[in-house]
């Protein structure tokens, strides 16, 4: 997409020599605020209600409100619609449907990632799922185009549809690839043969329901024109990919579509890509020349944001007596739309692992006429990792192991697959850890032997494995003449803490009060980046703000070594130290903010950025990933099969942290997630109509602070020098991986009962 890939240099005779003696430095002047807790420096603002969110752009303009009325079939098409009796209603400006919708590019396949296609949207009378936007009323108020809502009249030709993914499983299809360009089978050694010939097998099959990423802020966007151009105030992840959907959809120019979005109310995968309210708050606004915004209700996220399939796993795991794995098999099978493909990676996650001399991976799709699937948080290896993780356990019983040995004996001396050198694995370190913090000798050895008063108490464990991506991001900083920095890029905050780890590593690399660097983010003017996703996000943004404070250093440093009226004129740069906000030489130091006013008084600027991983060659030397282990405590009522979590704990490494406080926030949000998808996640499709009755989260069921009585997340001090300059990898998705069979091997430890068929509730346990 033709952006730079190259931190910009200075072409004097001593850059070179200025930017090493700058990187030799960086190690000792690091670490005053990286890696420590300051509060969100844009705290303040959220809980002050003053950090706005896009469909809380007052100043942006009075706007009209949209309201989308959604397909009440699965499949079929639009035969009449009727829109005279709600163009009538009070404060209505405008129905639109397929019949007046503006002509639209169509999705393209060639282009990598969907995020960044485009979303046609009332394109065609053609249903593809319930609850497709058919119309789009666009009124004064919220209320007016919701009460003209139910006047628009449609009628529609429906036809059978498929929406039952058990019963449709014959048709089953393998995929081209996976997300990120991953295959879709590998297989090592002979599989059958080495499970065949394995002294202990488990064969099982786990099966996950429909999962859906339920953002506190739903997807909502406003849209505002002004002559040819178009402002978007979206909630999105990548602000890169939301211009490149939004322009693809209306055939216009990229330059023509500006993204505003400095704060979005959480992501996990849902807002990775713009949905059906982004398309039509921009067809509304530039129909009606007006500002116009349109959010999804709560109820309309359920099928107008991505879900995650529904999966079928079969996991067969061969050891030896001594529990040492011959044979490791995950065959997963899971739902597609029937026209957009989206093939989660479950059984990548097996990859990385264990050791196994034999191996095998498998994936295969079920189209079905239901939502697409889209990217929820820990795409794959969420899922995944409950099916393995929970036959893990099946083994260790099987065997007659404890849980944390029998990984322990697994553990691979390099990828067991690409045959590489991990570069940074710490995993038995966290399951030692682990089991040290969390008493893991008091687990009764025995399932179900351990009871207080009408509970049976019982301890799980499992281990959590999540790849390491990069992809390319840029950011400038520029500092200012009165001794402060500003940092931009179009990386997004989604809660998460980007505005925080960037101000502490612009601050610590200048030499600044955290106070006093500002971030700016969420705005596509910015230098580009590919945002907040597959927990890349800190890594490659906090990488782009190292190299552009480097190059910026480098600027300042060969500014005053070479200028005759700077006290540090014709000093070694090599001594160069930069803290409060002065550059230091032996004796001899200057105001950041003189050398400024000197050079260029309007402020001195620097990019910097990475680079996709396919093109560092430390992606193709090593393996990277994040890793941890869980564990968990639960008790079940011995009657009612009542599950009751009584305390979890997370010990994980990811290279080095940024900040404390947000990294630990992450990792037990992840947690949390893990629970309720142990326990309590689950989309309910009704399959004679393809709609979910569970369409609000009083039935879709997440955990709550009475669910989570005591829960910690610790993190290994670690630095992998492989992933990036910082050592820093990403951890949003970490938490959530493996969390979920932490907790039903607990309930197996408590009970003796194992439920394979997530979620565990207490009907299946009884
Ligand atoms: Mo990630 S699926 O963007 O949480």
């Amino acid at each position: 997409r033709g952006r730079a890939t190259t931190t910009s240099r200075s072409s004097l005779p001593n850059a070179r020599s200025a930017a090493r003696f700058c990187k030799r430095l960086r190690r000792v002047e690091e670490a005053v605020m990286i890696g420590r807790s300051p509060n969100r420096v844009d705290g303040p603002l959220k809980v002050g209600g003053r950090a706005p969110y896009a469909y809380e752009q007052w100043d942006a303009g009075q706007p009209l409100y949209g309201y989308i009325v959604g397909a009440t079939i699965g499949k079929g098409r639009v035969t009449r619609i009727d829109t005279s009796p709600a163009e009538r209603a009070p404060g209505v400006h405008m129905v639109m449907t397929h019949l007046d919708a503006p002509p639209q590019g169509a999705r393209d396949e060639s282009i990598p990632f969907e995020y960044w296609r485009a979303l046609p949207t009332l394109s065609s009378p053609d249903i593809h799922h319930y609850g497709e936007p058919v119309a789009l009323v666009v009124a004064t108020t919220f209320e007016q185009a919701r009460a003209a809502a139910h006047l628009v009249d449609v009628e529609y030709a429906a036809e059978p549809g498929h929406y039952d993914f058990t019963a449709h499983q014959d048709q089953e299809y393998a995929p081209e690839q996976l997300i990120a360009g991953l295959r879709p089978d590998t297989a090592i050694g002979d599989f059958e043969a080495g499970f065949d010939a394995a002294a202990i097998k488990v064969d099982q099959r786990y099966t996950t329901p429909y999962e859906l990423s339920q953002a506190m802020e739903p997807p909502a966007c406003l849209a505002v024109p002004e002559g040819d151009d178009l402002t978007v105030y979206v909630a999105t992840q990548i602000v890169d990919a939301a211009r490149a959907s939004i322009a693809a959809t209306l055939q216009a120019a990229g330059e023509r579509i500006h993204i505003v979005t400095p704060y979005v109310g959480g992501g996990f995968g849902s807002k990775l890509r713009v949905h059906a309210e982004a398309m039509l708050a921009a067809f509304a606004a530039r129909a009606l020349r007006q500002p116009v915004k349109v959010a999804q209700t709560r109820q309309q996220t359920f099928h107008l944001t991505g879900l995650r399939p529904t999966s079928s796993q079969r996991v067969r795991l061969g050891a030896d007596q001594d529990g040492r794995l011959v044979a490791l098999g995950h065959e997963v099978t899971m739902h597609t739309n029937r026209h957009i493909e989206y093939a989660e990676p479950t059984a990548t996650t097996t990859r990385s692992l264990y050791a196994a001399p034999h191996r095998l991976t498998r994936t295969r799709l079920v189209p079905l006429d239901l939502p697409r699937g889209e990217d929820v948080r820990a795409p794959g290896e969420a899922p995944g990792l409950l099916a393995v993780e929970s036959a893990m356990d099946e083994l260790a019983d099987a065997v007659g192991m404890d849980p944390v040995e029998l990984r322990i004996r697994n553990e691979p001396e390099r990828d067991p697959e690409r045959g590489v050198p991990f570069s940074d694995r710490h995993l038995v370190d966290c399951l030692r850890e682990g089991a040290r913090r969390f008493d893991w000798e008091r687990r009764p050895a025995k399932p179900a032997s351990l009871r207080e008063g009408r509970w049976l108490v019982g301890y799980g464990v499992s281990a959590a494995i999540r790849g390491h991506f990069q992809g390319p991001a840029t950011a400038r900083v520029r500092l200012n003449v009165d001794g402060t920095a500003v940092v931009q890029s179009d990386m997004t905050d989604i809660g998460t803490g980007t505005y925080t780890i960037l101000s502490q590593v612009a601050a610590d690399e200048l030499g600044l009060p955290l106070e006093r660097v500002r971030v700016e983010l969420g705005r596509s003017e910015f230098p580009a980046s590919v945002g907040s996703g597959g927990s890349w996000g800190a890594a490659n943004s906090s990488t782009a703000v190292h190299r552009a404070v480097e190059a910026l250093r480098e600027k300042l440093l060969i500014a005053a070594t070479s200028d005759a009226s700077s006290p540090l004129h014709g000093l070694d740069p090599a001594g160069a130290q930069f803290s409060g906000g002065n550059v230091h030489i032996g004796h001899r130091s200057e105001a950041l903010s003189e050398i400024v006013a000197r050079i260029q008084p309007d402020g001195v600027e620097a990019e910097g950025s990475t680079v996709w991983m396919m093109e560092d060659p430390n992606y193709a030397s090593y393996s990277i990933h994040t890793c941890g282990a869980h564990f968990a405590e639960v008790r079940v009522d011995v009657d009612t099969a009542e599950i009751r979590l009584r305390r979890m704990l997370g010990v994980f490494s990811v290279g080095r942290v940024l900040n404390a406080k947000t990294a630990r926030s992450q990792l037990i949000g992840g947690m949390i997630w893990g629970v309720g998808a142990a326990l309590e996640e689950q989309g309910v499709v009704d399959t004679r109509s393809g709609a979910f009755v569970t369409r609000d989260l009083a039935h879709y069921l997440v955990p709550v602070h009475a669910d989570v009585p005591e829960i910690d997340a610790v993190v290994l001090d670690g630095f992998d020098d492989k992933a990036n300059v910082l050592g820093a990898k990403g951890l949003g998705e970490l938490g959530i991986c493996g969390a979920g069979a932490a907790v039903a091997n607990a309930v197996f430890n408590a009970t003796g009962a194992r439920v394979r068929d997530f979620p565990i509730t207490l009907d299946k346990l009884l």
